[in-house]
């Protein structure tokens, strides 16, 4: 038993690792800054990392150089070391050294927070701004200045400052983009700010960061990231974007979603907004936030999504619906996009 517990750290450790390395996936790594705040962020860990190293070498050699020295020997049993009390000089040195570590630490976090502190922007002010709103489980982006929402795939120009309010309309979720900015929670009944600026244009993934349900885990959205044109050419289509079925199969699929699904999702400026708005659902990186985007699973989303995504607050509609009806349904919904 005693040789298992001694393997326990190093299994430990090497568990750490191999999840640890897995973190890398998908331009979801907050260790791979893609985007300013990551970026300082990453800068300030780096910092204090190295400050930690120094200090753990410094006091390892000291330990070392100390407990050989001063090791007892043979023939020391009798000996009793000089006893000592007090030593100012030692005591100034190990006093000023934490102090200065600190303020070396202090004066870049201070000057970091005020740099990631976000200011509104002003009337006549071109900065993009959108405001995220937190559902169980899954986020709205409205862009108040465009007058357009999308849901689950949040774009920004690169290269720019976005400015975003963030809220929730249930529990308290947080908005995380690790490759690009730090947290930010989604308080209901309140609103916060930060600004994200992305330097590459990508797709990021984005998780929700705080725990708010049994499938907290799958909140996950995506950012993509447009060169300023690429996303101005996007956003000029989202703002004209409609319902506009091309075939026979996808206007029955129209039909049924107006009957069935419009009170809760919108279709460009017709639907309601209690489920998200799926403009440019067709365009999506992902189905629910985590699933392909496969008819086989858009046709099992519409029959039974708390299979998929536990306690989430869409019916399921297995038993309203034929096959053919959710055939239609997937094909209407594939075709509503504005990407080619
Ligand atoms: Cu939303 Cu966790």
């Amino acid at each position: 038993m005693k040789k298992v517990m001694r393997f326990f750290p190093v299994a430990i450790f090497g568990l750490l690792l191999v999840l640890l390395t897995g973190c890398g996936e998908e331009n979801l790594s907050a260790l791979r800054p893609k985007g300013t705040g990551a970026e300082i962020t990453f800068d300030m860990m780096m910092l204090s990392i190295y400050i930690m190293l120094g200090v753990f070498f410094v006091v390892a050699i000291i330990f070392t150089y100390v407990i050989l020295k001063y090791r007892k020997r043979r023939g020391d049993e009798d000996i009793i070391p000089e006893q000592v009390e007090g030593n100012t000089t030692l005591e100034v040195i190990w006093t000023a050294i934490p102090i200065l570590l600190l303020l070396i630490l202090a004066i870049p976090t201070v000057l970091a927070t005020f740099t990631l502190a976000a200011e509104e922007p002003q009337e006549g002010d071109d900065t993009l701004k959108v405001q995220v709103t937190a559902y169980q489980y899954w986020w709205d982006f409205n862009y108040p200045d465009l007058e357009f929402n999308t849901a689950q795939d949040l774009y920004i120009p690169v290269g720019e400052k976005v400015y975003f309010e963030l809220t929730s309309k249930d529990v308290i979720h947080s908005f995380w983009i690790p490759a690009l900015s730090g947290k930010m929670d989604t308080n209901p009944g309140l609103t916060n700010a930060m600004w994200i600026e992305a330097k590459e244009p990508g797709v990021y993934k984005g998780k929700c960061a705080e725990l708010c349900g049994p499938s907290h885990a799958l909140m996950d959205f995506r950012v993509i990231a447009l060169e300023k044109d690429e996303f101005d050419v996007w956003a000029n289509k989202m703002k004209t974007a409609e319902s506009n079925p091309q075939s026979e199969v996808t206007q029955v699929g129209e039909d049924i979603f107006t009957q069935s699904c419009v009170s809760c999702h919108a279709v460009g400026e017709e639907g309601g907004n209690i489920g998200p708005n799926l403009t440019s659902f067709g365009d999506r990186e992902t189905l629910a936030g985590f699933l392909d985007m496969t008819d086989e699973n858009i046709a099992d989303w519409i029959k039974d999504p708390q299979a998929l995504k536990p306690a989430n607050n869409m019916p399921g509609f297995k038993d309203q619906l034929s096959d053919d009806e959710i055939n239609a349904l997937v094909e209407y919904l594939k075709e509503l996009k504005v990407n080619q």
